[in-house]
């Protein structure tokens, strides 16, 4: 009679996992208490059934157990019964899903005063877009999409003039006050989630998606893209920090603006969009984490989706058709700007195609040579 004692186990196991993990003590930062309630109530009922049905399987499984001369009796149709389990089931169903929808409808419709920032995510960065000092939002097409204006602002329209193009992985909204945000996807299905801020939405290609939130907490929070998005989808990441509304004005003058940008294009989470007068192997080094290479090339020679950069100036690479090639300046610019022109033997055709200045590309060489070149034979 082990079984009922492994199904009494695994309840009791469950239910003191529950209460003992912190993954539900993350505390809330904005105004969607909601949803934490709309959480505990569904944990709580799927809780009470989980528990209930496995105690009266161990129940049974015991009650009714084998025994020498003791046949089981068979009942067949109880009208009684069979309400109570339709009633039962309508009532939690409700419960389960009456309050998602009533907070979802909330989640999706904004307050007239609310602010306004842009998300476009693309494997594997993050791009932000807040108005300027009109209020609005410029116009925008996928045929002006290019790695200098990723948001595909069109450059005719006066209301985009003025965007504000947010540089690096960091977005800075105000304090306490609602902010609605408008998510788009370049490429593939993403999702933009702080956990703090109990909000989350998918960025789906194609279409526009939104929720609004009030931030309560001042602080620096993960956003996490929480769709599987490719082989770099873990390590897509950035920060929304909350501070009070000074704070926030002096940031968002050091922005620059699309009008700004569309004159001297330079690509979003670009060197000299970055930093100046730091060394070029420095530079090299934010540029490889802004665009997100450093996910599967590593620094330190550990196997990753990509041939590691440690020691590679120089060495000689096997490619996929068997030659040999030394990974000289030319090689390496080709691989950079055109990664699937030629492959190294044993690495999957994944690397997504970006755009780079040419001081970028220097930049990332610099990167790349001041990791060493191969060992001495
Ligand atoms: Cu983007 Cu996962």
């Amino acid at each position: 009679m082990a079984l009922p004692w492994v199904l009494i186990l695994i309840v009791a196991g469950a239910v003191a996992f529950h209460l003992a993990s912190p993954w539900w003590q993350t505390p809330v930062a904005s105004n969607w208490q909601q949803m934490d309630d709309a959480l505990i109530l569904t944990l709580l009922i799927t809780a009470v059934a989980f528990v209930a049905i496995n105690l009266f399987l161990a129940y049974v499984v015991w009650r009714f157990r084998h025994r020498d001369g003791v046949r089981a009796a068979a009942e067949h149709g109880s009208k009684a019964l069979e309400a109570w389990l339709v009633g039962l089931t309508t009532v939690a169903i409700i419960a389960l899903l009456a309050p998602g929808l009533s907070v979802y409808a909330k989640l999706i419709h904004p307050p007239a005063d609310a602010m306004v920032f842009e998300v476009l995510g693309q494997q594997w960065q993050w791009h932000y877009r807040l108005p300027g000092k009109d209020g609005k939002l410029g116009l925008t097409d996928v045929r002006y999409m290019s790695a200098a204006n990723p948001f595909g602002i069109n450059p005719d329209d006066p209301n985009g003039q003025d965007d504000v193009l947010v540089d690096g992985q960091e977005i800075h909204i105000p304090l306490n006050r609602p902010v609605k945000v408008m998510l788009r996807s370049q490429d593939v299905l993403h999702d933009f989630f702080v956990p703090q801020f109990r909000t989350r939405m998918n960025m789906v290609p194609g279409m526009v998606t939104s929720f609004w939130f009030t931030p309560m907490k001042p602080g620096r929070f993960e956003v996490m893209c929480a769709q599987l998005c490719g082989i770099g989808h873990y390590n897509m990441r950035s920060y929304v920090v909350v501070e009070p509304a000074d704070a926030y004005a002096r940031w968002l003058a050091t922005q620059p603006l699309f009008a700004a940008r569309a004159a001297a294009p330079v690509p979003a989470g670009s060197v000299s969009a970055l930093v100046a007068g730091v060394d070029p192997g420095h530079q090299g080094r934010l540029l490889a984490q802004a665009r997100g290479c450093v996910a599967c090339h590593s620094a330190d020679g550990s196997a990753g989706v990509g041939p590691s950069w440690k020691g590679l100036y120089g060495r000689l690479e096997t490619m996929d058709d068997g030659k040999t090639v030394k990974a000289d300046e030319a090689y390496l610019k080709q691989s950079i700007t055109d990664p699937r022109a030629r492959l190294v033997k044993g690495y999957p055709p994944v690397m997504p195609q970006q755009q780079f200045s040419g001081a970028d590309l220097d930049a990332l060489l610099a990167y790349i040579k001041s990791l060493g070149g191969p060992a001495p034979q």
